[in-house]
């Protein structure tokens, strides 16, 4: 399976040196493209008409290279799965080795590797290096086998491995490797082949600085996820960014322009909804990321939401106030009711399957 995402430059010259490496029979290659603007899409579905080898799976309004892994992996029905990027960096010819071990039964899953004996990163700068093995050693805290390099984006499986860790997988960011093997019992039997990183043949990498982001929210979500969705966490933490967001628009308000308290507040209220609102588009709905008009379709409904969640808040707020609670659980319990409402609500009506089907 091959994730893309603009990679229409790449794709004839990797159907050819899978030809070449996997011969004629007996293999399949599935692409999951995000609806790239290049078109990739509509480039794969034109060669899978005359190679029925090829498939292409086309997801609308979504992102994200885990998910998409996945979904590649469930659409297809063969016994044995490989994950390889469509840039070419990771090299092709490994794959028969990488089934050997596989098909031999001495393993369940085996990962391309850039760290062991024989393999290298290639021409990286040492900026992306030194990143690249810091993110290496948190995610060995994670996972129990002997890997040495859990985030590759190169690897083979049995089906076997995906249907028992499928129902665990926090889908979240571009990590699927390491999603599946903290997911996985520790008796997975990891073997490893070496290559080396090639540069990407054609295009740019989709990774951005926001990969950081979305590797905490993985870590997270392996650790504490069982608890406390890490969405939640997020959403609560871009909220309490709101109020300082909030107090500085009100502090210019009524001392630079000297508004009278009520409106001060209510624009105040505004600005950190919008804020809010932008913020957990970029971060905490990165991988459902509205844009265009259904930025500001997201942004009336996340402001309607929430105003119906602050009505909650100040009556929850208020009752528990007026029967004798401490002013100050009183408003904890207000804000909670708040938070948790805008998230659920506004998860689904602002962010959610309705709001992408419109
Ligand atoms: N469907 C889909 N959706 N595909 C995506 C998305 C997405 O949101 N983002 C990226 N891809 C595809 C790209 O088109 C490419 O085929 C592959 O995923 C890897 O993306 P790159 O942009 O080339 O990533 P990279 O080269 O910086 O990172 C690679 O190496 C890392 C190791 O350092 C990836 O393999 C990472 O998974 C890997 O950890
Ligand atoms: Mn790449």
């Amino acid at each position: 399976m091959v994730p893309t995402f603009n990679e229409s430059a790449n794709v004839g010259e990797l159907l050819g040196r899978l030809r070449a490496v996997l011969g004629e029979t007996g293999w399949e290659v599935v692409f999951v493209d995000d609806d790239s603007p290049d078109a990739t899409a509509a480039l794969v579905r034109s060669i899978a008409r005359t190679d029925n080898r090829v498939r292409c799976v086309q997801r609308v309004g979504r992102r994200g290279l885990s998910s998409a892994c996945i979904e590649g992996m469930l659409a297809s029905a063969a016994p044995n799965v490989a994950v390889m990027d469509a840039d070419l960096q990771h090299d092709e010819a490994i794959l028969p080795a990488m089934l050997e071990l596989l098909r031999s039964g001495s393993a369940d899953l085996v990962v391309g590797t850039r760290y062991a004996k024989g393999g290298s990163t290639g021409d990286w700068d040492p900026q992306r290096e030194g990143l690249s093995r810091f993110a290496t050693r948190l995610a060995r805290r994670l996972v129990k086998q002997d890997v040495s390099d859990p985030m590759s984006g190169y690897f083979m499986l049995r089906r076997e491995v995906l249907d028992s860790t499928v129902r665990r997988l926090s889908a979240v960011g571009f990590k699927i490797l390491l999603d599946i093997l903290a997911s996985a019992p520790p008796t997975l039997r990891v073997a490893e082949v070496p290559f080396t990183f090639r540069s990407r043949f054609a295009g740019d990498s989709k990774l951005d600085e926001l990969v950081i982001w979305e590797y905490g929210m993985l870590l997270a979500d392996k650790t504490i996820g069982r608890y406390v969705p890490v969405r939640f966490l997020a959403f609560a933490a871009v909220g309490g960014l709101g109020v300082f967001v909030h107090m500085a628009v009100l502090a210019a308000l009524l001392k630079g322009l000297g508004l009278d308290f009520g409106p001060a507040q209510l624009a105040a209220t505004f600005v950190a909804m919008a804020f809010n609102f932008a913020v957990n588009n970029i971060l905490t709905y990165r991988d459902s990321r509205l844009s265009g008009w259904a930025w500001w379709r997201g942004l009336a409904s996340f402001m309607l939401a929430c105003s119906v969640g602050a009505l909650a808040n100040v009556g929850i707020a208020t009752y528990l106030f007026e029967s004798r609670t401490t002013w100050f659980l009183a408003a904890l319990a207000g804000v909670l009711v708040g938070a948790v409402w805008n998230y659920a609500v506004t998860q689904l009506y602002t962010w959610g399957r309705k709001a992408r089907a419109a």
